[in-house]
């Protein structure tokens, strides 16, 4: 009876972990022409969320940490050649510090950098 039921669990958990499937879906990273004018990145739209959807970075950069990456804020905060660097893009604090290969708190998806360095090559706009 014991070594039935012993079994029983067995081939039931056994049934359970075949089933179990872990779909990976790659990442789909936006190609953007910086220039051309047709392929627009909006900061409200487009960079903001980056920021605020579940708290991703608001969760520390919420007015004691800068940047202040609040909504109401983030765009004034950001707006300093300390964090924005027009002139080489890639070297801006606020796409170099959560890149995808760093090592800060909160790391910036590939899809998400693309968007943030995309924006900054357009001459990043409070759009
Ligand atoms: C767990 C808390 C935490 C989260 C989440 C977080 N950060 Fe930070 N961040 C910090 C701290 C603390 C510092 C300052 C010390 C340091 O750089 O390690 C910092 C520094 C920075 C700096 C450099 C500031 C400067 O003036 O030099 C930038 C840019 C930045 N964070 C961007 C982001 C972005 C964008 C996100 C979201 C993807 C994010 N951080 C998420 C805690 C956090």
């Amino acid at each position: 009876m014991k070594l039935k039921t012993l079994l029983l669990i067995v081939v039931v958990a056994m049934a359970f972990a075949g089933c179990k499937y872990d779909w990976i879906v790659p990442e789909e990273i936006p190609v953007i022409d910086p220039d051309d004018p047709s392929q627009t990145v909006s900061f409200s739209e487009d960079i903001l969320p980056i920021f605020t959807s579940g708290n991703n970075c608001t969760a520390c950069h919420s007015g004691n940490q800068m940047p202040d990456l609040r909504a109401e804020n983030a765009y004034t905060s950001l707006n300093s050649t300390r964090y924005i660097d027009k002139t080489t893009p890639e070297n801006s604090r606020i796409y170099n510090v959560p890149r995808p290969d760093g090592s800060h708190y909160k790391k910036l998806t590939a899809a998400q950098a693309a968007l943030l360095l995309a924006w900054i090559q357009k001459g990043a706009e409070n759009n």
